[in-house]
C-alpha cells in the first residue's frame, strides 16, 4: 500500500477500474465494510482520509475529531487498500480557496437544519476528491443516508463521471450503528443510545418517538424522508454526543 500525502504524487494507473472510498479516518468496522465491498469491485482501490474542516459546523467538534494516520494505515493495508490518500488541509483548501458546491434538494432539512452548511462542505470535498482521484466507482455507507442522497444528486446534477455504490449500515451485535463518535459515549450513554436502534425498528415515526421518550432521549429529528429510498431517520444527542441512524422502509410500507 502506498501512502500519498500530496495531490501531485497520486499518479494512479489509468488502466483497470479505479475505486474510491472517501473517509475521515478513525477507521472502524463501518469503513472496513466499504473497503471490503470496494475491493471486490475495482482494480485499483484508493481510500482517502481527510478530516474535512469545511463540513464541521460546531466549534470544538473538529478539534475533537480523532486522527491517527499510522493506526488507520495499518487497518487500510490489512483490508487490501492499494493507495491511502491523506491530503493536508493546506493543500485541499489553500489560501484564496473560494469556490463551493451548494447542494439543495436532498440536502434540505434533517441534518441541514441542525448543521447548516454541513452538506456544502461534504459536496465540495467530494467533488474535489472525485476530480483528484478520478474513480469510476465510489462507495458510501447507508449509515449517512442523507449524505448518500446528496452525493447521488450531486453526481446527477453535475454530470460527474462516477458511479455511486451504497453499503448497508454496520452495527454492533446489540444494534448500535458503528460510528467514530461512539467512542465518546460513557457505558450508561451507550446503553441509552441503543434506544435509537429500537426506535428505528418500529418503522414508524410516531412509535419511534415513543421509544425514544421512554429512554429519555429528546431527538433533534425523527422523520420519514426519501433518502435514496423511503427512510426513517433519527438524530439525537446522547449527553454531548450527536448520533444519527436510519432504517430503510420497505416500499409500500405505511408511513
Ligand atoms: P466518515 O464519517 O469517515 O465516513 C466515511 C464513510 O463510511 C461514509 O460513506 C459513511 O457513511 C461510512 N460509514 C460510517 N459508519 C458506517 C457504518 N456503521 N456502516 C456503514 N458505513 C459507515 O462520511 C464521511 O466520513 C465524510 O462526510 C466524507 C464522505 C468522507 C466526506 O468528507
Amino acid at each position: 500500500m502506498r501512502i500519498v500525502r500530496e495531490i501531485g504524487e497520486l499518479d494512479l494507473p489509468r488502466h483497470g477500474v479505479v475505486g474510491l472510498v472517501p473517509t475521515m479516518g478513525a477507521l472502524h468496522g463501518g469503513h472496513t465494510a466499504l473497503f471490503h465491498a470496494a475491493r471486490a469491485g475495482c482494480d485499483v482501490l484508493v481510500a482517502s482520509i481527510f478530516v474535512n474542516p469545511a463540513q464541521f459546523t460546531e466549534s470544538g467538534d473538529l478539534a475533537l475529531y480523532p486522527s491517527d494516520l499510522e493506526h488507520d494505515a495499518a487497518i487500510a493495508e490489512s483490508k487490501g487498500i492499494d493507495v491511502l490518500f491523506a491530503p493536508k488541509a493546506a493543500e485541499m483548501y489553500p489560501s484564496g480557496f473560494a469556490t463551493w458546491i451548494e447542494p439543495m434538494g436532498a440536502a434540505a432539512g434533517l441534518e441541514s437544519e441542525h448543521r447548516p452548511g454541513h452538506f456544502r462542505g461534504v459536496a465540495t470535498v467530494c467533488v474535489k476528491l472525485f476530480n483528484i482521484v478520478r474513480p469510476q466507482i465510489a462507495w458510501f455507507g447507508r449509515k449517512d443516508a442523507q449524505q448518500v442522497a446528496v452525493v447521488k444528486q450531486l453526481v446527477r446534477d453535475l454530470n460527474l463521471d462516477v458511479e455511486i455504490r451504497v453499503v448497508d449500515t454496520v452495527r454492533d451485535p446489540d444494534g448500535l450503528a458503528l460510528s467514530t463518535r461512539n467512542a465518546q459515549l460513557s457505558p450508561a450513554e451507550r446503553e441509552q443510545a441503543l434506544a435509537i436502534h429500537r426506535a428505528l425498528e418500529t418503522h414508524d415515526a410516531e412509535r419511534a418517538r415513543v421509544v425514544l421518550a421512554a429512554a429519555e432521549i429528546e431527538p433533534e429529528y425523527v422523520a420519514i424522508a426519501d433518502l435514496d429510498g423511503p427512510t426513517l431517520a433519527i438524530a439525537a444527542r446522547i449527553g454531548s454526543t450527536r448520533l444519527i441512524d436510519n432504517a430503510l422502509l420497505d416500499e409500500g410500507e405505511p408511513t
